[in-house]
């Protein structure tokens, strides 16, 4: 079965071939970054419309790529959400469209799910059950998957998510958008320990996170310097918002780790791409004797790959439907609604 995968929920575009037996055969990625960097953050109608101008280029490239022509495709997944609305339209009207002239099923992929099975896509990948840290610019969440559908949560952010105390932070530390990776690599030459700051909820005792604290206190820290900030300031800064972010992602996913027993940590979305995060997990997993698996690197943003993947999953799982001949996106979609059973 060949698996054509539509991403398009924020501000890349991804197309991709996924074979059910051979794997991923082909993928291609327009990212929408440069766009919106002037304006300082994601414009939804711009991201919109630069979708539309790249997704049918993108698929000649990933058609031409896997030596594939629209006759072979069996079934077309798309992004049905969580996302901006307009920007997964045109996604799904696209996905719809090109099921419905090819008389193909659809299969609506949930975005979050996509970067859950994401490490699926990896040479060595896990097998279930695994704990999943789900960290990306929307969402924190830990999570025990028994397999395809089967979700318990475990805990998540009360206010901001990871990848957004990243990228507020950066923005506050001047740094463009998206600031998440520059900060991460600004932080590198930082030096540990010289600003000391919250680890908001690390002994709350369960599995839930909180950021917007951590994010009030760099603007604190912000505020207490001289302008312009200094560049060893800057760095300094970002090495301590780091620390900070990463003592907390690590100390609840082993927490996870060890309330649920399992022996498999993955670290999916576009936070988990960060490099010190990576060390201390890999650290911990070995002292604790746990694997831990992370997504390759490009498929840790968004991507078509792990939405040809999950729909492929959910395909095999008796999820396809006929195409819709309507568009209907869901811009917000908690993960669990579509859990199809939960683990104790
Ligand atoms: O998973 P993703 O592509 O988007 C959502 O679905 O939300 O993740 C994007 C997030 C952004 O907040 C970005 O700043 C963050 O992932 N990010 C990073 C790194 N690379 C991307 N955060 C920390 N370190 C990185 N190296
Ligand atoms: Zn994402």
């Amino acid at each position: 079965m060949l698996i054509l995968g539509v991403e398009s929920s924020c501000d890349e575009t991804g197309i991709a071939l996924y074979d059910s037996a051979a794997g991923l055969l082909a993928h291609a990625l327009h990212s929408q970054v440069a766009m919106h960097a002037e304006y300082g953050g994601v414009v939804p109608e711009l991201a919109s419309r630069d979708h539309i101008r790249r997704i049918v280029p993108l698929l000649r490239a990933t058609l031409e790529n896997a030596g594939k022509s629209l006759a072979d495709i069996d079934a077309v997944a798309y992004t049905r959400g969580p996302g901006l609305s307009g920007a997964l339209l045109v996604g799904c009207a696209f996905a719809e469209s090109l099921a419905l002239a090819l008389d193909k099923p659809t299969i609506p992929v949930h975005h979050l799910e996509g970067h859950l099975l994401s490490p699926l896509l990896s040479r060595t990948p896990p097998t279930f059950p695994f704990v999943a840290l789900l960290v990306s610019g929307g969402h924190t969440q830990l999570m025990r998957v028994t397999g395809v559908g089967a979700y318990e949560l475990l805990g998540e952010t009360l206010d901001d998510a990871a990848g957004e105390a990243f990228d507020k932070s950066a923005k506050l530390l001047g740094l463009p958008y998206p600031g998440g990776a520059l900060l991460s690599k600004l932080a590198e030459s930082g030096t540990a320990g010289v600003y000391a700051l919250p680890r908001p909820m690390l002994h709350s005792g369960d599995l839930d996170f909180s950021f917007s604290g951590l994010k009030t206190a760099v603007l604190t820290l912000v505020r207490e310097q001289p302008e312009p900030l200094s560049e060893s300031f800057k760095a300094d800064a970002a090495r301590a918002f780091q620390e900070a972010i990463v003592e907390v992602l690590t100390k609840k996913a082993l927490k996870a780790m060890k309330q649920t027993g399992l022996k498999q940590l993955v670290v999916a979305g576009g936070v988990g791409a960060n490099k010190q995060l990576r060390a201390t997990l890999d650290d911990e997993a070995r002292r604790k004797r746990f694997r831990v698996y992370y997504p390759e690197l490009e498929f840790c943003t968004d991507n078509g790959a792990m939405i040809a993947l999950a729909g492929c999953l959910r395909l095999m799982a008796g999820a396809a439907s006929k195409p819709a001949g309507a568009f209907a996106v869901q811009p917000r979609w908690p993960l669990m609604d579509i859990a199809t059973t939960t683990s104790p």
